[in-house]
């Protein structure tokens, strides 16, 4: 069972994402298991110091590197990791290539960010690698780690009800998702396409493929280019 471990300083943000729908009922499932850890937990002084005033001055504070190799260090010695991955706006940009090879693995960390970041000692000797979720600044790394959790463990085998549902995703043939609709066929005038009402299973599959098609030239022709 794949395992994703999260460090962070503000384990509260990390509740709710993981105890509705389909992330819940993976963990439920036992396709996955997600701990949160408090970094506070492994504060080395009385007063559950996590972060201190940057050397070199200005504004800002900064994760202080001991608590958090504590909890690493402790996580290391029940289970190895394939990664250990520091969510930072420096990092690699997640898309959902990344996601699919992460849902690989077996045991992830993830460490989170606050504040001005986390000492630059811990990126260079513990972090394998930094993942960016987009060119913004979010105020800590955890809905990062979310999105980032999510776009893993809805692709692990059995996590989604129809095994073929994650395959017809936008951008898992790097075509973006065609319309879908439901009832009622005619809502105010406004109708579902002939086509989808007509039971031929092949020209809607032909006719799906094409909508994604138009849909990615009109509004992702990036992703068209590479590959
Ligand atoms: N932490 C702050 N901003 C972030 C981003 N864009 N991606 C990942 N982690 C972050």
């Amino acid at each position: 069972m794949m395992r994703i471990d999260i460090l962070t300083v503000v384990p509260g943000l990390l509740e709710g994402p993981f105890a509705h729908s389909i992330l819940k009922r993976a963990i439920q499932n036992k396709l996955v298991e997600v701990v949160v850890h408090n970094i506070r937990d492994w504060s080395v002084n009385k007063h559950k110091t996590v972060d201190d005033y940057a050397y070199g001055g200005g504004a800002g504070m900064v994760m202080m590197i001991e608590p958090i190799v504590a909890c690493i260090e402790e996580l290391q010695s029940q289970r190895s990791y394939d990664e250990i991955i520091y969510m930072s706006p420096d990092g690699e940009l997640f898309d959902q290539s990344l996601a699919n090879q992460l849902s690989m693995k077996g045991n992830l960390m993830i460490l989170c960010g606050h504040y001005k970041g986390v000492d630059e000692r811990i990126r260079r000797h513990f972090i394998t690698r930094e993942i960016s979720i987009g060119n913004y600044v979010l105020s800590g790394g955890e809905l990062a780690a979310a999105v980032v959790s999510d776009a893993i463990i809805r692709l692990l085998p059995g996590v989604l009800n129809d095994e073929t549902s994650a395959l017809s995703d936008s951008f898992q043939d790097n075509l973006l998702a065609p319309p879908v609709y439901t009832r009622p066929a005619d809502f105010r005038g406004h109708k579902v396409p002939d086509i989808l009402l007509s039971g031929h299973e092949a020209e809607i599959d032909k006719w799906r493929h094409e909508q994604s098609l138009a849909r990615t030239k009109e509004r992702r022709p990036d992703l068209l280019k590479n590959d």
